[in-house]
């Protein structure tokens, strides 16, 4: 099956180019420089002429803070480059994956968010994506959104790669302690994504619609950064862990508001058999593949 890839040069990108190379499928992958999403001409011309079985859009404006001063730029990647996607996609008559966030929530729930509960972005971020995921469903009849949440890998910017890089260089850090939410593996959502794409192969079919992939286990910001460091420890890829304090959100104020608690409820994909992320495994893999790059 011909899968068409945007944001390859994302982490979520770089891990669907490692899981399709052991996969039958022929992926075609772009990044911005070959591909502006939010060109609708570009894109439309682009996907017509490749001719794809499915679109997988791991393309978005990430910059959760500056998206505050720049909405814009966010809307126009995270709204109208999704409604590009979606249009060239329903010329053809063909699916697309799409991934979105748990920064669609306002956060105020106490038990993990479902699919189909209500939304209320706390920032422009959250709000542009959440923009897309409504036009992917208006223009799109079948189209699937995945939003996750707390994404890390080996690759690009993330919070693991932060906490490791400022242990080595501070003796002391303090890490939000009242936001919760689960941290999820790239790799391992390039994998279900991957499955998706098996199964709409096999039988023509997807359970079409909202979903969300998360990590296993919730925890706060200060949690995951404890965790962070003891394994990095562990792997000798930090000599000593800093002292680490425990801040409220109100003692690290951000442009954008983060929801308190962002864990989402996967059923509705586990019940399909897609695989699931521990991430503390997945944390393990990731570290030990920092450590291979340092040596
Ligand atoms: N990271 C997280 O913690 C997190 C949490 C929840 C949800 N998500 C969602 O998960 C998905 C993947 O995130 P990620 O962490 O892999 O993001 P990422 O590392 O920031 O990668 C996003 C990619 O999007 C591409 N891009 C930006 N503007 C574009 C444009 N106009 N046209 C084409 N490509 C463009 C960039 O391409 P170039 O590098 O080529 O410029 C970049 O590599 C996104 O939908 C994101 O909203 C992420």
């Amino acid at each position: 099956m011909r899968i068409f890839l945007t944001g390859k040069n994302g982490q979520l990108g770089r891990c669907l180019q490692d899981v399709c190379l052991a996969s039958k499928h022929d992926l075609i992958s772009y990044g911005s420089d070959d591909l502006d999403i939010s060109q609708t001409d570009q894109v439309l011309s682009v996907v017509t002429e490749v001719k794809p079985d499915i679109i997988v859009n791991a393309a978005a404006y990430t910059a959760v803070d500056k998206a505050e001063d720049e909405p814009d730029k966010a809307y126009a990647v995270n709204e109208l480059g999704v409604e590009n996607l979606a249009q060239a996609a329903q010329q053809l008559g063909i699916p697309v994956i799409h991934v979105s966030t748990d920064y669609v929530f306002d956060g105020d729930s106490v038990e993990p968010y479902k699919p189909s509960d209500p939304t209320a972005p706390q920032g422009v971020y959250g709000a542009s994506k959440l923009a897309g995921e409504k036009r992917l469903a208006q223009v799109c009849t079948q189209y699937i959104v995945l939003r996750t949440a707390w994404v890390f890998s080996e690759y690009g910017n993330n919070f693991v790669k932060t906490m490791v890089r400022l242990a080595n260089q501070r003796d002391s850090l303090s890490v939000v302690a009242d936001q919760y939410g689960c941290p999820t593996y790239a790799g391992d959502l390039a994998q279900a994504i991957l499955q998706l794409c098996d199964q709409y192969q096999q039988t023509g079919e997807l359970a079409w619609g909202m979903h969300h992939y998360c990590g296993d286990l919730p925890t706060s910001w200060h949690g995951f950064a404890r965790t962070i460091f003891a394994k990095a420890e562990q792997f000798g890829l930090i000599q000593t862990p800093p002292q680490l304090t425990a801040i409220s959100s109100a003692q690290y104020p951000t442009s954008a508001k983060r929801p308190e608690y962002s864990v989402l409820d996967m059923a509705t994909l586990t019940n399909l058999g897609v695989s699931g992320c521990h991430w503390l495994s997945a944390l393990d893999k990731t570290l030990e593949i920092l450590k291979k790059e340092v040596q």
